[in-house]
């Protein structure tokens, strides 16, 4: 088979590696993405013989100053491209008899053919090799059937995968992750060998881990991988907390939702209307805090009082054991986490000015995707509920619109400032500031005065005077 490689590049590095008499090729990702028609600017490029000198020859065919990094220990070298208004990383490497691992503490053993380096690397639809001499330009390799495995939407290992994954059990969430991606099933015997293997996920880096687990929650429907990280019992080994939202409890007859299953439901929904990383993690744990909050009674059947309060509370904890960021981002799923039932509780009451101004409030600018989590969270299988629900919603919205309009509250600033305050009574600070201040803010999100200046002073000097402050001259 023929695979058009468009850019020059692949031109000017098959000459460089005719002129040394060397076999290269273009391998990896970029042969898959281009069955797939996946947009890709990252180039391997695998030669049997060493790849730093092809790298130095290459750059240099481009232009004589041409910089290549080179990492002489991992044997790799690599350089920027630049075509059709887009920066390509090339990166070159000689074909190896041992493991392809990009940060491999093991000795590279380099002089290996075409095909050894192909069955040492993870699944047979990333093993595929096209040609770049000039005799063979354009001919694909593929030595083990994973043009048909693309084709039928399956990842398999090309060795055993045993040894695949012992080689690195990083590829365990590699393949859970590509199935996400792509919607692929793993094939029978690569998913068993996950299961058996699972133990060994802990001598992987967190980091890494991660990267895996965030490619995962920004796929098409992060819900293929959820279960099968939680089938393979790889979610109870990196993130024991979503699977512990796994099962459904009987008491009088009566059951709760399985909120592992509720909570996927809500990242799909959530995936739909969103690409952002940290709008999906907060969909992923708007309900964290449930099992810790589990409670029956005869009366009230199951509850999850204050899941919101002790889940937003767990989020620090697990951002850092995952190694996620420990800032703003985390800041606002936190945020999310303790909001989420607002728009609902007030979905379910009469939608009063007075709580969409403080649900704004609280909210601040990230009222927008507080309400896409909420619609999302909306799952029940009874359509007239969900009718209401979302009919309610869309009256939330409007008024959200509404009032900022006409109150600004959103941003909110305390129209009488602290310092106001202090000046206009000549005191220094105390507790009657905050007392005014509090004052005047519920004024406001009660709808009690307008968001002004010239209220709010109005109500500052009132209520001052009931506190026994007096006006300096
Ligand atoms: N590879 C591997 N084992 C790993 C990582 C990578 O065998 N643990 C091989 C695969 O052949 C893969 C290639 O190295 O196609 C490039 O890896 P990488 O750039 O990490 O990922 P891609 O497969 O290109 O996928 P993506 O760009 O989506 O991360």
């Amino acid at each position: 088979m023929e695979v058009e490689l468009t850019n020059p590049i692949y031109r000017i590095i098959g000459q460089e590696a005719d002129r040394m008499g060397v076999r290269a090729f273009a391998v990896g990702g970029v042969v898959r993405d281009y069955f797939l028609k996946r947009h890709c600017t990252d180039i391997d490029v695998v030669c049997v013989g060493s790849g730093i000198e092809l790298a130095k020859a290459s750059a240099a065919a481009i232009s004589p100053h041409k910089e290549v990094a080179v990492f002489k220990s991992f044997g790799t070298a690599s350089f920027h491209y630049h075509h059709d208004g887009q920066d390509w990383q090339i990166e070159f490497v000689g074909a190896r008899k041992e493991s392809y691992r990009a940060d491999s503490r093991k000795p590279i053993v380099e002089n290996g053919t075409i095909e050894d380096d192909q069955n040492r690397r993870d699944f047979t639809i990333n093993a595929m090799a096209v040609s770049i001499n000039e005799d063979t330009f354009g001919q694909l390799v593929d030595p083990f059937g994973g043009i048909s495995d693309l084709h039928n939407g399956i990842l398999r290992t090309p060795l055993d995968p045993d040894i695949t994954f012992s080689d690195d059990p990083l590829r365990m969430m590699r393949a859970i992750r590509f199935a996400s991606q792509l919607n692929f099933e793993i094939e029978a015997k690569t998913f068993e060998a996950i299961s058996r293997n699972v133990d060994r996920i802990h001598i992987v880096s967190r980091e890494r881990i991660t990267t895996e687990l965030n490619k995962i929650v920004l796929s098409p429907r992060p819900s293929v991988g959820f279960k099968l990280l939680m089938k393979t019992r790889l979610l109870q080994a990196i993130f024991p907390e979503m699977a512990r939202l796994k099962g459904v409890d009987t008491r009088e007859g009566r059951s709760h939702k399985d909120n592992f299953y509720h909570t996927l439901d809500v990242v799909d929904h959530v995936a739909e209307q969103s690409d952002d990383l940290w709008l999906r993690w907060a969909a992923v744990l708007h309900d964290i805090g449930k099992p810790a909050t589990k409670r029956f009674d005869s009366k009230q059947g199951w509850t999850f009082h204050g899941h919101e309060v002790k889940g937003a509370k767990m989020v620090k904890k697990i951002f850092t054991n995952l190694r996620l960021p420990l800032d703003g981002k985390m800041k606002y799923v936190e945020k999310l986490v303790q909001l989420h039932l607002r728009p609902i509780i007030l979905a379910e009451d009469e939608v009063t000015d007075s709580a969409v101004r403080r649900l704004l409030f609280d909210a601040g600018d990230d009222i927008d995707d507080l309400m896409t989590l909420c619609e999302a969270d909306i799952t029940s299988k009874n359509e007239i509920k969900v009718k209401r629900y979302l009919d309610n919603f869309k009256l939330v919205r409007q008024k959200l619109v509404e009032l900022e309009e006409k109150d600004r509250i959103r941003n909110f600033q305390p129209p009488v400032s602290g310092e106001d305050i202090m000046t206009t009574f000549g005191i220094k600070p105390c507790r009657e500031i905050g007392i005014i201040k509090d004052a005047i803010k519920d004024a406001i999100l009660d709808g009690k005065i307008p968001n002004d200046r010239e209220s709010a002073w109005t109500m500052m000097m009132e209520i001052a005077e009931s506190l026994g402050l007096t006006p300096v001259k």
